[in-house]
């Protein structure tokens, strides 16, 4: 590993500060995005085996696949537009891309490939680099990598989709002290990092309890409960929302609604750290060699959704989306005899992996559409019903 000054870069975006300290969402997008020395923009990140945790895209290809065809159903329900757009955001290594394409390569429909236009949207220059290289074979396809910025509003039929992106965002972490909100800063003391507690840093923080229905000051909260607020989130779905003319979101993440993930007893929040595959809670380890992840609040997804114009046209879970769209057939063929006893024991722990209820499965899937009418609503993925 390379020594990485971040500490130092810390201590002095801390002592001149204003007030001698900043926001834990600050702290998380320094370790985590720092331009030189964030975990994500490091050249030696690997996601998957030789690296701190797994995506469902690292178990094998039928992940991307079993997307892929959900995204060509709605290429098909929009009335096979050209262009049309699958804007993939937070692209890690590009494996799901790859098998996404793969995909559209072997069905070789040609109506689909010429419209397509695939976008990755990817804030790290090494995993865009790792991508590009992943990707170079694909030639038949107009793949560019572009930022969000670069999108304008109102251009996009088609569908915005990621996977494990909105729980890589910087988070705010708040606790009830005296029976008020307030929020965990990062502060020095005697040149260490430390937590410290103080009023809340922004109005958007009580805003998003009120928006998702959440009472932190209601006594079954108990006191020092510690949670966590994704205003970037929401912030990203205005966005991305604004740049969709007619289509789809399509978000992958593990989560809750809000009522689950603000339950009382959920007391030291969702926080969660990856460390060469070793999970922990502990965000000031590993500076800058280790993830830091929470939960997504889907429920304020969808809220914020509402309020840019998206309707929310099916929440499921991973489990369920992946067997609709097929992903049964795919453990059945495995007795096909077309596979050696290798490949049936790697594949068939990849797709129960993928479906595991205490695992991926259990992964939330929410699809939010935009200038939709009732026909193009139907998706496949959607049409086992949640209990
Ligand atoms: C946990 S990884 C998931 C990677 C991939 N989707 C997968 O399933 O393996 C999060 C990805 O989101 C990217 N990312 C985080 N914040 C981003 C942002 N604001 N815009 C674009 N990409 C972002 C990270 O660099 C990384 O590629």
């Amino acid at each position: 590993m390379n020594f990485k000054p971040l500490k130092q870069i810390l201590v002095e975006k801390i002592t001149n500060s204003f007030e001698g300290r900043i926001t834990f969402a600050q702290y998380m997008a320094l370790v985590l995005y720092h331009p030189e020395y964030g975990y994500y923009n490091s050249p030696e990140i690997v996601i998957g085996k030789g690296g701190d945790f797994f995506t469902s895209s690292s178990l094998g290809q039928d992940f991307g696949e079993l997307l892929a065809i959900q995204l060509h159903q709605m290429w098909q329900n929009l009335g096979c537009p050209n262009p049309f757009y699958l804007v993939e955001m937070g692209a890690g290594n590009g494996q799901l891309a790859q098998d996404i394409l793969n995909y559209f390569q072997f069905e070789n429909n040609q109506l689909l490939i010429k419209a397509l236009k695939y976008i990755i949207i990817e804030q790290s220059p090494a995993l865009a680099i790792a991508q590009k290289k992943l990707l170079k074979s694909f030639t038949a396809f107009d793949l560019t990598w572009k930022t969000l910025s670069d999108i304008p509003d109102d251009s996009v039929v088609g569908c915005f989709f990621s996977n494990e992106l909105v729980d890589a965002f910087p988070v705010h972490l708040v606790t009830k002290e005296s029976g008020r909100l307030q929020e965990v800063y990062i502060s020095l003391d005697r040149e260490e990092l430390t937590e410290i507690i103080y009023p809340i840093s922004s109005d958007q923080i009580s805003q998003y309890f009120d928006l998702v229905k959440i009472d932190l000051s209601d006594p079954q909260y108990p006191s020092n409960y510690r949670t966590e607020v994704n205003l970037n989130a929401l912030n990203w779905l205005y966005i991305v929302s604004a740049k969709l003319r007619r289509g789809y979101i399509l978000t992958i993440d593990y989560g809750y609604p809000a009522n689950k993930y603000y339950r009382p007893s959920r007391d030291r929040g969702t926080l969660q750290c990856y460390f060469q595959h070793r999970r922990h809670n502990n965000p000031y380890a590993n500076l800058g060699y280790q993830d830091i992840t929470t939960h997504v609040d889907f429920t304020a997804l969808e809220v914020q959704g509402e309020s840019c114009n998206l309707e929310t046209i099916g929440f499921t879970q991973q489990g369920l989306f992946l067997m609709a769209l097929g992903l049964g057939d795919r453990l059945n063929d495995l007795s096909s005899g077309k596979y050696s006893i290798s490949q049936i024991f790697q594949r068939r722990d990849a797709l129960h992996q993928l479906i595991d209820p205490t695992g991926l499965g259990n992964f939330g899937v929410l699809i939010q559409g935009k200038n939709l009418t009732k026909s193009e609503k139907f998706l496949k993925g959607l049409t086992i019903p949640t209990i």
